[in-house]
């Protein structure tokens, strides 16, 4: 990147007008820090509750995702899963139905990569650019506006709204094509998985071999051992904290596109079919709505302990 972009780059980040969709755990502190950062901000979620929250802070609200892009530059949504960004899209009241010269969509949700190259392919014809941007860092890395943000579509559009980007997170990687930030992200979540299993091992080991679930952590979180979820999600499971953060249901979503997306090219993920199905008996359980961190219960179930 030129060095006049980056001198260009503090002007734009707050000429560009953004939309925000989508305020839920995520959505709602990224969007703060999008004013924080000095751009002007139009918000439409689909409960009232969200966007009462951003109007306090000072943005304007729209009556649908259409007025949202009829007055952006770029758009930005964190919903739920494929179907969500699809409807707000291309649906009814749709983002397609805003459209104007030089409106961006920026997908932050994780979805399916090839559900994602279905919406660029089905704006092409109106003008509008679809960058998918999934994130990673959590509630904190939202919070905080230190996310890693992993894009896929095309280089110019990304160049242009890395003053957004810069605004909600730390690491910003151009992944190449329409979908590439998806298959990242869907890597990202594969390990995410397995490494919330390992911790959720190694606590109930520690547990029944007769140490101190805390003096463990407290000893292998700086050492090789060391991860997010060690760091993150180890202190809430001893604190009995199991609120999202990060829903099973989502964390279930995700491994399911990364099922789905290893089957298409033959490639066997057998960790992480493991801790799909671990999730799963936990969502029989009715804990869908649960953090991550629970899947240490199903780990206490098998071995007949509690931490
Ligand atoms: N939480 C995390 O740690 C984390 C980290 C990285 C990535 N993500 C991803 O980020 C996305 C959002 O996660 P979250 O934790 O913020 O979820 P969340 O708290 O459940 O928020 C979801 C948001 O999407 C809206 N929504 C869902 N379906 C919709 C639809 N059909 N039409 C319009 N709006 C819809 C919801 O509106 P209402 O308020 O009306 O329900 C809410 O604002 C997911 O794709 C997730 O996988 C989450």
């Amino acid at each position: 990147m030129s060095a006049a972009f980056y001198i260009l780059a503090p002007h734009m980040a707050t000429n560009e007008h953004i939309g925000f969709i989508g305020l839920g755990i995520m959505g709602r502190p990224m969007a703060t820090n999008l004013r924080k950062a000095g751009f002007a901000l139009t918000v439409w979620n689909r409960s009232r509750p969200g966007i009462d929250a951003l109007v306090a802070e000072g943005a304007a609200a729209a009556a649908s995702p259409r007025e949202v892009a009829e007055s952006s530059d770029v758009v930005i949504t964190i919903l739920g899963d494929s179907p969500d960004t699809e409807d707000v899209a291309l649906g009814a009241e749709g983002i397609v139905h805003g459209a104007h010269a030089g409106l961006v969509h920026i997908d932050m949700s994780t979805i399916s990569p090839a559900v994602t190259r279905s919406i660029a392919g089905r704006y092409a014809a109106s003008g509008v650019e679809l960058l998918d941007a999934p994130v990673s860092g959590g509630e904190t890395g939202a919070i905080n506006g230190t996310l890693s943000i992993m894009c896929g579509g095309k280089a110019d559009v990304f160049d242009r709204c890395k003053p957004v980007f810069e605004a909600m997170g730390k690491t910003i990687v151009y992944c190449g094509p329409s979908g590439s930030g998806q298959i990242v992200k869907l890597c990202n979540q594969v390990i995410v998985g397995l490494n919330n299993l390992a911790m959720s091992e190694a606590l109930v080991l520690a547990r029944k071999a007769g140490v101190e679930p805390s003096t463990m952590l407290q000893a292998v979180s700086a050492g090789a051992a060391s991860s997010w979820a060690l760091q993150n999600l180890g202190p809430r499971i001893l604190q009995g904290d199991f609120k999202p953060g990060f829903k099973i249901a989502h964390q279930q979503k995700d491994l399911r596109l990364a099922l789905e997306l290893a089957n298409q090219g033959s490639t066997p993920l057998p960790g992480t079919a493991l801790v799909h199905q671990l999730f799963a008996a936990l969502e029989a359980e009715g804990m869908g709505e649960a953090g991550t961190q629970a899947l240490v219960k199903a780990l206490e179930k098998l071995a007949n302990t509690e931490l």
